[in-house]
């Protein structure tokens, strides 16, 4: 009987459990520590895929995902982010990972010295994949480009402060930007919508 009940744990578990597919941990540790609030049990899976050009982020997030599902074959999220910044048209946006990697957070404040108009959005899209579904979800927060780098935070974490704060994402720490992020706001409505539609009851 005991073998059965463990066995019987251990599939219900399996079925619970939801892989995030990326190569970036800071991501991961801030979608753990917020789907644990739901009970949504999340592992890390390395996945590294060639993302497509594409001016929408909801498009990269969900060919990412398509191509994730179909080389694991779970259920599984992606996440993909964007800043955009208002008096640069948008720039960064769906190409913020390649500024990061070349001109970095000293380039993008150099591209706005002396630029009173500071404002900016930060994007974020989760994207879930299972056998039959198929869904994004997104989550935005406005802020300001900082004067000055900071400490803490990863990314853009450094230069981005969210509105209603004095401090970037970097000098918040994780528990204050996760109360405030895009990230949070895209999470959230995937939390609702995957405890709405994979509650214990359907999945016995
Ligand atoms: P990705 O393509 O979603 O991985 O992200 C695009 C770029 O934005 C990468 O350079 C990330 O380091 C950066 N990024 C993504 N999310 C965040 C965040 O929450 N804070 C700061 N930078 C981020």
């Amino acid at each position: 009987m005991l073998n059965f009940l463990f066995w019987y744990l251990v599939f219900f578990l399996r079925l619970r459990k939801i892989l995030f597919a990326s190569t970036n941990e800071s991501k991961f540790n801030e979608i753990f520590l917020y789907l644990k609030t739901f009970n949504i049990e999340i592992e890390f899976v390395r996945f590294e895929s060639i993302e497509i050009q594409s001016n929408k982020l909801e498009e990269i997030a969900l060919q990412k995902s398509k191509e994730a599902y179909g080389k694991i074959g779970e259920p599984l999220i992606v996440e993909d982010t964007g800043l955009f910044i208002d008096s640069l048209k948008g720039f960064p946006g769906p190409y913020s990972s390649f500024v990061l990697e070349t001109i970095g957070n000293q380039g993008i404040l150099d591209l706005l010295l002396n630029n009173t108009k500071r404002s900016a959005l930060f994007t974020s899209i989760v994207a879930y994949k299972d056998s039959n579904k198929h869904m994004t979800f997104s989550g935005d927060t406005k802020g300001t480009i900082s004067e000055h780098i900071t400490e803490g935070g990863w990314g853009y974490d450094p230069i981005f402060i969210p509105e209603g704060s004095t401090a970037t994402y970097g000098q918040l720490g994780i528990t204050n930007k996760m109360g405030v992020s895009h990230r949070t706001h895209a999470l959230n409505n995937f939390a609702e919508w995957y405890s709405g539609n994979y509650s214990r009851e359907q999945e016995f």
